[in-house]
């Protein structure tokens, strides 16, 4: 054993010692119980480590200011175009609908609209669809005065012709619920799924199709998000030099990174909002779109595990150089995926008993 790993190996058994573990609990407990006293004590807690979030600060403030800049970019007005289309979409199914709605929003939307159109080259053409069939369900929904008038007519000429192939396919304004598909899938086959996928550590060497990673994503882009904003990206490396560089940096990877056939980096996208009150967004909806996506995983043969990315400085900057990240785009969590090695040890990972996961009607009793 080299002399680094002697004092690695004595300095282990030393903090684990149980007086050192007792001692470093009350430390704990006692600048805690300071800090903690009051949301005053909490700042200067938080000023005496300036690092802690100053990272997530930065991103927030970038992400504020890109979402306003982007707002002059015709190409990029995706959030706000995306975020009002939903508005409209909510207003639309309201019971009972109000004759005119959406009169604080529906000019930006239009403009959003129009900047979105003027450039086909960058255009999401799902949003594109979208944003279109909205827009025409709520002009023919509204009752229009000459303000709407005039807004409906530049929306027809944003719009332009529509492609008569379009009108064959679903209409992408809001339905009836009768009108969704008969669903194949049985609670028992779900819960099946579930009680099968695990997180998986050991893969084969067998490079992982694109095709499939596309197909478990098509499940994946299906959950929800707030405003159905979808603010985070799939970073999928699957060369092999990338996902040496990429797997080695989280810690939680370490004994298995070697063996990760295609790695992918969840990042959460700051600028898809105005306002910092919206900034745990991302990394909510990243999360259930990667559940999603890695049930679909595991009906195509494959498997996965998350491995953790902890806002730690020096390996968010590592990251950043090595796959070229924004400030304001942050890293959620990676995930390693691969095809499962049939001898490769799972650990079970009990779940909690239902009994210790959920309570019904727990409050306190209501102020009288
Ligand atoms: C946010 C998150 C971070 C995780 N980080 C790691 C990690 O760094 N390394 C690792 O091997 N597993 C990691 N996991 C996998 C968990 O250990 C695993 O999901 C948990 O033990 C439950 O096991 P199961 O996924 O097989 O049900 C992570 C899981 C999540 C959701």
């Amino acid at each position: 054993m080299s002399k680094l790993n002697v004092i690695k190996r004595r300095v282990q058994l030393f903090l684990a010692r149980p007086a050192v573990r007792t001692a470093s609990e009350r430390g704990n407990r006692a600048v805690l119980g300071v800090l903690t006293a009051n949301r005053v004590t909490a700042t200067i807690g938080f000023w005496l480590s300036p690092f802690g979030f100053n990272r997530e600060r930065y991103a927030v403030l970038t992400g504020k200011a890109a979402y306003h800049r982007n707002q002059r970019r015709p190409a990029a007005t995706s959030p706000r175009l995306r975020r009002n289309v939903h508005r409209l979409e909510k207003a639309l199914i309201m019971e009972p609908r109000r004759p005119v709605f959406a009169l604080d929003y529906i000019e930006e939307t239009v403009e959003a609209f129009e900047a979105y159109q003027r450039d086909p080259a960058a255009i999401d053409p799902s949003l594109a669809r979208w944003s279109e069939d909205v827009l025409r369900a709520y002009f023919d929904a509204v009752e229009q005065d000459d303000h709407l008038a005039a807004l409906h007519d530049r929306f027809l000429v944003a719009a332009g012709d529509r492609d008569p192939g379009l009108a064959l396919e679903m209409d992408h304004s809001p339905f009836q619920r009768k009108q969704s598909p008969e669903l194949s899938v049985s609670y028992d086959a779900l819960l099946e799924l579930a009680m099968r996928r695990r997180s998986v550590r050991w893969f084969e060497d067998k490079p992982v199709p694109r095709e499939l990673v596309d197909q478990a994503l098509m499940v994946g882009r299906q959950s929800p998000s707030a405003c159905n904003r979808q603010p985070f990206e799939y970073r999928i490396f699957d060369d092999p030099e990338l996902v040496k560089r990429v797997a080695s940096l989280p810690f939680g990877a370490a004994g298995y990174s070697q063996n990760i056939q295609t790695v992918v980096v969840m990042v959460g996208k700051q600028d898809n909002f105005f306002s910092a009150r919206d900034r745990h967004v991302p990394y909510i909806d990243a999360a259930l779109s990667a559940m999603a996506f890695m049930f679909a995983l595991e009906t195509l043969d494959l498997a996965s595990s998350v491995i953790n990315w902890p806002d730690f400085e020096p390996l968010e900057r590592k990251m950043a150089k090595a796959i070229g990240l924004e400030p304001y785009e942050r890293v959620i969590f990676l995930m390693a995926v691969g095809y499962p090695r049939s001898d490769g040890g799972v650990p079970y990972s009990a779940k909690k008993s239902l009994d210790f996961l959920r309570s019904y009607n727990v409050a306190p009793p209501s102020p009288t």
